[in-house]
């Protein structure tokens, strides 16, 4: 019989070293060889007892670095870094609103990054750089984008506003002259009921020393 394939005309390309019977057979044997250890004995292989960290129910020790202050105290691991800034460590700036990752009002910086610290567990942010609204002001002094959130009135409650203001940081971190487009890509997590949209991005255009064209 010809190598060809017939509707093509092609050589078909050579077949690997294993054969289909030989493929069905080593599978077989894998799977006897699972069912004859069973899955539990499989799973204590593939984790060895002193790679695994069990933490808690009980509270743990935890250790924080928030504003550049490091900061001590036990927490239950289940615990959300939200919970632990406003509960723990008295720092009730970040406000939680959905308590779901929705709304993007409990946004803190974690190592420069944006995260909505309500879908974080505390212990899994130690060891990182944590900034929240509390560490904006140098003492009385405002940070810029503060005074032109307040020159632009870019807040009517103010719920949103922590979550707003960390979100338009970061974004002024890594891009000191950023656009309107720039600034609705930063804050299309920030959820604002009072629809203070328009005000934030003459704020945050305000910051970075560029007019506001609308
Ligand atoms: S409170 Fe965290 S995203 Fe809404
Ligand atoms: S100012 Fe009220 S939710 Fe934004």
């Amino acid at each position: 019989m010809s190598t060809r394939d017939k509707a093509s005309g092609k050589t078909p390309p050579p077949r690997s070293g294993v054969s289909r019977r030989s493929f069905l057979k080593s599978a077989g044997a894998a799977g006897l060889a699972a069912s004859q250890l069973g899955l539990p004995a499989l799973e204590a292989e593939q984790t060895r007892p002193d790679e695994a960290v069990t933490l808690g129910p009980d509270p743990v020790p935890v250790r924080f670095q928030v504003n550049g202050q490091l900061y001590a105290a036990r927490c239950e691991p289940r615990v959300t870094l939200a919970d632990a800034l406003r509960d723990q460590l008295g720092l009730n700036g970040t406000k939680v609103i959905c308590d779901r990752g929705a709304c993007g009002g409990c946004t803190v910086l974690l190592d420069n990054e944006p995260v909505v610290s309500c879908m974080l567990l505390a212990v899994a942010a130690q060891g990182k750089h944590i900034q929240t609204v509390e560490g904006l002001a140098q003492g009385d002094q405002l940070d810029p984008l503060q005074d032109a959130f307040i020159a632009h009135d870019a807040l009517q409650c103010g719920y949103c506003t922590p979550g707003m203001l960390m979100s338009c940081k970061a974004l002024l971190a890594r891009n000191p002259s950023p656009s309107r487009a720039d600034i609705k890509t930063a804050i299309s997590g920030n959820i604002c009921r009072c629809g203070t949209y328009p005000h934030v991005f003459a704020a945050v255009l305000a910051a970075s020393g560029q007019d506001d064209e609308g």
